[in-house]
Parts: structure tokens; sequence; C-alpha cells
């Protein structure tokens, strides 16, 4: 204690002095006293409101003899007096101000910030988010710490508020001056709640004593770009093929702010699928690399020759054998082998068991950022767009969450250490991994749902063939029997009463097109096997016998890939 006083080269020699005197006292006291808890109660109070707080010795050290401003966020003095006073009795090295703004609206849920359906066309004036006040800004622009107590809970409107002022006002005071470089800006999260690690990445944590304090050096350039979205899903994240794009890539162009062309060659960006368990969509995973390749081939852009620095890359677990590892590297893809992950809630034998596998895209550190997508979705439109977003950003889903078919996201081994903690923990709500990611990202970034169509029709009445597949579908995700599952002639999902909801004749012959533009090499893993062609002929003939009315069943069947069966290793469907 005593050294630790002394140490201090701000704090004179009188202060200090007083310091250790009044301690001694204190310990004598204590040491004296017939009733020690209640004497100990007042030496306690002494000690801790005096004392140097310990986040604080790592922070000093950055600052020589510099004074440090803190900005204190949702600290209520009268609560958490004694770090009011461990700060005040700093001064004049510490200077404290409190940041001023007003408590969210009591009665606004999450769900009002991350809203199932919203205005996305525009047909009503276009989408708006709830008010989420904020400080005002120009009072606050040169703190070099920010000290914050956060509410806990999760999906809590107060906590995402108090986590957004704390990221502001950091990113604010750390780009005042310059717009090529920042100053560092420290931010401390007092006691036991913890912030919300989707906006302060633990990769940036520099100390977490448990229970007592955070503290992190953000990377302000990652977090700048989290700050040009919006509050919530409820509105579209903007600048993706719209105006304004320019300000997040500045955000996001680390190394050169100033450029507004997005630069390819600063990134190392990735596009990436996940295979596991089964050959079943080798196929699908070939027409999706083909799908990439075609539209990027087609992009007018000058920067053309910048799109092979983009990787394609397969994560493929041992069930994926060697000639279908072939035809992916074939396709475009790089492979890279991985053991599947259990997922330690769903049943055995499952369709969902090692669904966590695809947690293993985090583990990718050689990118900075990837775009993730599911084996069964076909590219239709250049969506290299994408990684200007910061993680998590994807398309909407049920209730306030978001579809982990499509996402962009940000590789970090701590996150997926955490990802990994938190699947033995959170009983994921579909036993699957989106649940599982959507616990973990709470505060995601809303892309539009043409980047992640879904080929589901549910508003469709009985087989009002109207197709309402938008026109400008950037993304189809085949939902329900996969297009090569059936013959070309028409959407196998007609067969089957329970999957009309997925059935479009349209978007199968989307698919069919990348196919037909295909290396004849390629094609030969999407062929028929004998036993595949057996279930069609059977699901038609139970469509016959039941009469449905659509009557894809009475169509006469051209598919030319009958005449020879491929010898394709696919266990299942
Ligand atoms: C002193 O400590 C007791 C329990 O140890 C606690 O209940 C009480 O609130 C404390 N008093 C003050 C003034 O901090
Ligand atoms: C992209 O960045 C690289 C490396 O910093 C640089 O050499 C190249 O000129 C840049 N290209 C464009 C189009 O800005
Ligand atoms: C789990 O993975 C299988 C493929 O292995 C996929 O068909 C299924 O949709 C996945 N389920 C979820 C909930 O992600
Ligand atoms: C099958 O359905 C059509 C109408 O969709 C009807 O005209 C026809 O009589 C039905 N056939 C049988 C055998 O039920």
């Amino acid at each position: 204690m005593a050294s630790k006083s002394s140490s201090s080269s701000h704090l004179s020699k009188q202060k200090a002095f007083l310091i250790l005197s009044l301690f001694s006292i204190g310990l004598l006291l204590s040491l004296l006293s017939m009733k020690p808890k209640r004497v100990s109660n007042v030496t306690n109070k002494f000690e801790v409101d005096k004392r140097k707080p310990s986040w604080f010795e790592v922070i000093e050290k950055n600052y020589a003899s510099k004074r440090i401003n803190v900005g204190l966020v949702n600290v209520d003095t009268r609560v958490d007096g004694g770090l009011y006073e461990q700060l005040h009795a700093l001064h004049p090295q510490v200077e404290i101000v409190s940041v001023d703004f007003d408590h969210v609206d009591e009665s606004l849920k999450w769900k009002d910030f991350f809203p199932v359906w919203i205005d996305e066309d525009k047909k009503w004036g276009g989408p708006k988010c709830p008010d989420l006040p904020m400080p005002t800004w120009e009072e606050y622009r040169d703190l070099n710490v920010v000290v914050a107590t956060v509410p806990c809970g999760k999906r809590d409107v107060f906590k995402l508020q108090v986590n957004l002022v704390v990221a502001n006002l950091a990113v604010d005071s750390g780009w005042v001056n310059n717009l090529d470089a920042y100053e560092p800006v420290y931010v401390v999260f007092i006691g036991s709640c913890d912030p919300m690690m989707d906006i302060f990445k633990c990769d940036d944590l520099l100390l977490h004593q448990p229970g007592e304090y955070w503290v992190y050096k953000p990377d302000l350039f990652s977090l700048r770009n989290k700050m040009l979205m919006p509050v919530g899903s409820c509105q579209i994240a903007p600048g993706y093929a719209e105006t304004g794009k320019e300000e997040i890539r500045r955000g996001y162009m680390s190394q050169s702010p100033a450029t507004l062309n997005y630069n390819y060659t600063i990134s190392k960006l990735a596009y990436v699928t996940v295979l596991h368990s089964s050959e079943a969509y080798v196929c699908g995973a070939i027409a999706l690399a083909q799908s990439i390749l075609q539209h990027n081939n087609n992009n007018n852009n000058n920067n053309n020759n910048n799109y092979t620095k983009l990787d394609l890359l397969l994560l493929a677990d041992e069930s994926i054998g060697y000639k279908s590892i072939r035809g992916l590297k074939a396709a475009g893809w790089k492979i890279k082998r991985i053991k599947r992950i259990l997922n330690p809630y769903a049943q055995k034998g499952s369709y969902n068991e090692w669904n966590y596998s695809r947690l293993r895209i985090w583990q990718l550190t050689m990118y900075d950022k990837i775009i993730f997508l599911d084996a069964d979705l076909l590219v239709l439109k250049s969506i290299d767009g994408l990684f200007a977003y910061p993680q998590l950003s994807a398309s909407p889903n049920d209730f306030s969450l978001f579809k982990s078919g499509l996402m962009v996201i940000e590789p970090s081994t701590c996150m997926f250490e955490d990802l990994m903690k938190k699947s033995l923990e959170v009983k994921s709500y579909n036993g699957g991994d989106q649940g599982l990611v959507n616990e973990v990202f709470t505060w995601w970034h809303r892309l539009p749902t043409k980047v992640n169509y879904l080929k589901s029709f549910e508003e469709r009445e009985g087989n009002d063939v109207k197709e309402e597949i938008p026109e400008d579908l950037y993304v189809m995700h085949y939902l329900g029997l996969k297009p090569w599952m059936c013959y070309r002639d028409y959407d196998c999902n007609w067969d089957m009463n329970e999957l009309h909801v997925f059935a479009s004749d349209l978007a199968h012959h989307m698919w069919w097109q990348v196919y037909d533009a295909m290396p004849k090499e390629l094609k030969s893993y999407c062929g028929l096997t004998e036993k595949m062609d057996e279930r069609i002929v059977q699901r038609r003939r139970r469509a016959r016998s039941a009469n449905l009315s659509d009557g894809h069943w009475k169509i006469e069947v051209k598919d030319p890939r009958r005449t020879h069966y491929e010898d394709l290793n696919y266990s299942r469907e």
C-alpha cells in the first residue's frame, strides 16, 4: 500500500503522507477495536476510496505526465461513490466529466429496435428506428478514457444505449484531429455485468478482473465502422448498393482511409462454405462457387483483376471424399480440412447433430473478413460489396433474429473460443448454429432480404403459381428439396403437398442456368444416381395417385441425366 501511494509521481508528498498516516491509524484502530467489523467497515471504505484503481495503472503508463480526461457513463455518484472518489483523488492527473444523456424511453422493447418486418421497399416512407437518446458529442471530444457501468441482461435496450454511448464517445475522441490515424481511447466497464461483446470485441480486451472490471483498447477503425450502422435492425444497414457507401468503406479501410475505392488488396477477404457429415451438398457447393465466379466475371468493375484476391474457401470434414474434393477444387474452392463439431444438445443421429461445425469459420484468422454462405445458396448478382459491412451482418429471420445462412463475420480466435464455451451453456432455440450465433450476436446489422432470399411462399394460396420472386435478387436460398435432387424439368417440391411452400419452377430454372454454364467435368458432380431417380419416381407416383391439383406429376420428363447415372456417393438427400 505504502509503495503504491508513493509510486505515483502526481500525488503530492503531503497528500501521500496524509493517506499513509490515516491508513495506519485505521489499521491500528481495527487492531485495537472491540468491534472489529464496524471499524473495518470504515477502514475498508478509506482504502477503497483513495487507492488508485488497479485498472488505472495499466492505462496511466501510456500517458507519461499528460493529463488524462475520463468520461463517466452511467456512473451514479451516489451508488458508485467509491469509484468516483477514487478517480477524484487522482486530480489533477485525472480530469473527470460525467456524460449526460437522457435514459431511453422505458416503454421501448428490444423488438422495437429489432423488428421482424420493416418497410424495406420504402412503400410507407421507409423504415425508422425509435429514438435512442445520445449525449451532445461536442461536449466530450477529448476523452482518453471512458468508464461505464452497464446493466446486466440480454436484449436490454438501456444496456444497448449505454454501450453505444461509450463506443461513440471513444470513436469521437479518437478521431478528433486526424482522419488518417486515431489517438487510442481506453474503455473501462466497472462491475460484474458484461459489456456487449458484439460491440466491444474480445480481441481488444486488455484486462479482465472477473466481477470487477473490463479494460478495452478498441480498434477504432473497426469501431467507427460499426458506429456508422443503425442502432438496431430497425433500418437496413446503409451503403450497400446505395450512395453513402464511401463513408463506410473509409471507416473500414484501415490503411488508406482517404481512398474511396474499395481495395481488395488491403484486406484479406474470403467467401466460405462448410461441408460436413455427408456428400449430399457437394453439387450445391460446386454450383455456388460457379455462381460467385460467373457474377464476378460479368461485373463491369475496373478493378476486375482484383477479385482474384478474394478467396473461395471450403471447409470439409473427412466425410467429403477425394473425388468430391477434386471437383470442388475444379469449381474454384480452396479446401481446408476440419474436424466437425458436435452440438452437445442435439439428439444422436439427428439432422443437426454436427451443425456447430460451421463455427470454425471464426478460426480462419488469415482473413480479415468472411462472407459465409450455406452450400444451398446461389449467387445471382455480385455480392462483393457486402465485405464493406462489419460483423455481424445478415438478413432478418423471425422475431429479432437473423438468418445464419449468409453472414458477414470477422474471424477471431477468442471469439471462436467464446462461441465454443457458449455452445455448452446455451441451448440454441432451434438446435442449430443459427440459434447459437443469435444468442451471442444480439446487436446485428440488417442486410436487405434480397441478399438471402428464402425460396418459400407461405402466403401463396393453393397452387397459384404466380411466383413473387422479386427482380434484382442477389442470393437465392434453396429451401426444401434441392434443385439437383429433382429432374431439371420442374421443381420436385411440387410432388409433395407438405413441400409446396418451397416449390418454384422459376427459382428452379435459375439454378439450372448456372448448371448449364458449368464445364462438363463439373456437371458430372450434379448427376443423378439410380437411387435418387428411384426416389423421384416414387414421389411422382404418389403425387399422381393423390391427383395433386398442380399437375406437375403429368409433366413429361426430358432430363438427360436419366440416360446415364452417375456413381456419386450421396448417402442421403
Ligand atoms: C458496513 O458493513 C456491513 C456488512 O459488513 C454493511 O451491511 C453496511 O452497509 C456497511 N456500512 C457502510 C456504511 O458501508
Ligand atoms: C490497393 O492497395 C495496394 C496496396 O496498398 C496498392 O498498391 C494499390 O495501388 C491499391 N489499388 C487501388 C486501386 O487503390
Ligand atoms: C444443420 O445442418 C444440416 C446439414 O448438415 C442442414 O440441412 C440443416 O438445415 C442445418 N440445421 C440448422 C438448424 O442449421
Ligand atoms: C383429379 O382432379 C381433377 C381436378 O383437379 C378432376 O377433374 C379429376 O376428376 C380428378 N381425377 C380423379 C381420378 O379423381
